[in-house]
Parts: structure tokens; C-alpha cells; sequence
């Protein structure tokens, strides 16, 4: 094929001849809105860092997720701000706790939207870590049965996916098998199996009140330049029965997206995380990025890098906009 034979514009000479050899699509069924579910009743008050997104109280996000799933996007991942915060993150797990009593709510009312719940102790620890803290550090295995407790209580409540976030080595094994002795054999596991050590999560730490209040997070997060280390946390996350691996966050990352949908037959999420969303959200305002056009190029970018699934922020202005 050499040119002037060739001419690659030929096919692109309309929207209809570009639109037949289209190689990626983008959809609002490929999406997952997340959404923060505060106390109170009457409750939607925006978070600054994260302009149209909200702390919801559950009664109002019953109304949101109706809204949700009326526009075509069939799931939601739910995030807690508990009433109190202390060392264990001991909120995470109450029976009727935030998130739990958000997930029957929905269910209840809206019961075909999938209800996925991010599994993590950060909202709920006063020192902000994904753990318990013993001698300064993050102690992984008493954090295992913690996390565990706070799974099944999702599933008890009704979850449709947990999404376990906290990076403690050998978490999806001890969550699958908690499951599996209380009979929630079925209830998938999405697995942010490689999740980045990134400074994207900023303004997401605001609207979750969850910034570590002392060191950071790298002793559990991954370093942002390792990608065959992503392999083996992917193939670790396999081994202990994962459903759906993630890559999080997503646009610095498409390279890892791609490696592993060479790597892994697992359907793959990626999280366009906060900090993408609020910096197209902050140029667009200012007039610097056309917001409808950058979105819908991010998201097919993280598409066409592999992903099947997109965790976004921007779920609603997609399902609005196509
Ligand atoms: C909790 C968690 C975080 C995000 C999702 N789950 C924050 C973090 O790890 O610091 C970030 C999501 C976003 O930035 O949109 N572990």
C-alpha cells in the first residue's frame, strides 16, 4: 500500500465512511458512576474540587441512581463518609452504616442498576491509611480480616460487585473466601488490582475527607514507574479469583491498560480517576479545552488501550451527550 494508490483520506472524507470503519466504540453501558454517600437526610452539596459531583445523603441518592440508570449507565460504585472515624475504620463494617443502608436503598428502589461498593478502611480511619497502623506501618495481614468484615457487609446489605481498593497483598483471596463461607458465592470481585501510587487522587481525598495524615501511601500503592510489576499484581489478583481486574488511574496509564489486555482473558476496568476529571473540568471552565470533546477523547483513548469497563465521573454528561 504506497501512495498515490493509497490515499487513507478517502475514508475519511465523511462522517458516515468514518463512522463504518470506527474502530473503538464508547457507550454509557461501558460505564460506572461513582458516587459518595454522606449522613443527613436532604443532603446534596457539591464538592468544590470535583465541579457536578456531590455528597449525596441516601435519601437523595436513591433519586440520583434512578436518574442513573434512566439515562442508560447500568452501575454505580458507592464511596462512605461515615458519622465518625476512628484507628480500625471500625464504620466501615456497621450493619447500618452509610454505605450499607445506601446499598439497600437503592436496591430497594431502583433494583436492576448493579451496585458496586469500593471495599477500603481510608474514608474510616482517623489516620486516613487503608489499614490498621501497628508500629507506624500499615499491618497487612490484621488488616486482611478487617477488610473481609467490611465486604461481607456490603454483600449482606445487597451488593451487586465489591471492589476491594486498599493494595494489602492477598486481599482478594481472604474476601473470597469470606464470601464463600457465608454463601455470597455469587457476588463478583472487582479487583483494583493495579493501582498507582498517583497524585491524581487529590481532589477525590477532599471530596472522601481521606488524605493520609501522616506519610503517604507508596508502602502499599504501586510506584508509577513500574509496568512489568503490574503483571504480577494482576496475575497475583487472577490466582485469588478476581472477576474484573482495574487499572487506576487511567490516562497515565494506558500503556499498562494495554499490557494487560495482552496478558489477562479477565474483562479490565480502568478508573478515570478524579484528578484526570477535574483538570479537563478546570481547563473547559477557564475556555482552554472544548469539555464535551476532551471527555469523549479520554474516554475512547482508554478504550482503545484495552479497557472494558470505565470507572468516570463523567458517566452522566456521556450517557447525556451520545
Ligand atoms: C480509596 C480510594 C481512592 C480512590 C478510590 N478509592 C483514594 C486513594 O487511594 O487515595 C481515588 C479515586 C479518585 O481519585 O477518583 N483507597
Amino acid at each position: 500500500m504506497k501512495y498515490p494508490e493509497y490515499r487513507p483520506r478517502r475514508l475519511r472524507r465523511t462522517e458516515a465512511l468514518r463512522a463504518l470503519i470506527r474502530e473503538t466504540s464508547l457507550s454509557p453501558r461501558h460505564l460506572i458512576y461513582p458516587l459518595f454517600v454522606a449522613p443527613g437526610k436532604g443532603v446534596k452539596e457539591p464538592i468544590d474540587a470535583m465541579p457536578g459531583c456531590y455528597h449525596f445523603s441516601v435519601d437523595m441518592l436513591v433519586e440520583e441512581a434512578r436518574e442513573v440508570l434512566d439515562l442508560g449507565i447500568y452501575a454505580v460504585l458507592l464511596f462512605g463518609l461515615p458519622e465518625k472515624k476512628d484507628p480500625r475504620g471500625s464504620h466501615a463494617w456497621l450493619k447500618d452504616g452509610v454505605v450499607q443502608k445506601a446499598i439497600s436503598a437503592i436496591k430497594e428502589a431502583v433494583p436492576d442498576l448493579i451496585v458496586v461498593t469500593d471495599v477500603c478502611l481510608c474514608e474510616y480511619t482517623s489516620h486516613g491509611h487503608c489499614g490498621v497502623i501497628s508500629n507506624g506501618q500499615v499491618d497487612n495481614d490484621a488488616t486482611l480480616e478487617l477488610l473481609s468484615k467490611v465486604a461481607l457487609s456490603h454483600a449482606e446489605a445487597g451488593a451487586d460487585i465489591v471492589a476491594p481498593s486498599d493494595m494489602m497483598d492477598g486481599r482478594v483471596g481472604a474476601i473470597r473466601k469470606a464470601l464463600d463461607q457465608r454463601g455470597f458465592d455469587q457476588v463478583p470481585i472487582l479487583s483494583y488490582a493495579v493501582k498507582y501510587a498517583s497524585s491524581f487522587y487529590g481532589p477525590f481525598r477532599e471530596a472522601a475527607e481521606c488524605s493520609p495524615q501522616f506519610g503517604d501511601r507508596r508502602s502499599y500503592q504501586m510506584d508509577p514507574a513500574n509496568a512489568r510489576e503490574a503483571l504480577r499484581e494482576a496475575t497475583l489478583d487472577c490466582g485469588e479469583g478476581a472477576d474484573v481486574i482495574m487499572v487506576k488511574p487511567a490516562m497515565p496509564y494506558l500503556d499498562i491498560i494495554h499490557l494487560l489486555r495482552q496478558e489477562c482473558t479477565l474483562p479490565i476496568a480502568a478508573y478515570q480517576v478524579s484528578g484526570e476529571y477535574s483538570m479537563i473540568k478546570a481547563a473547559s471552565s477557564k475556555g482552554w479545552l472544548d469539555e464535551a470533546r476532551v471527555m469523549e477523547e479520554s474516554l475512547l483513548s482508554i478504550r482503545r488501550a484495552g479497557a472494558d469497563i470505565i470507572i468516570t465521573y463523567f458517566a452522566k454528561d456521556v450517557a447525556k451527550g451520545l
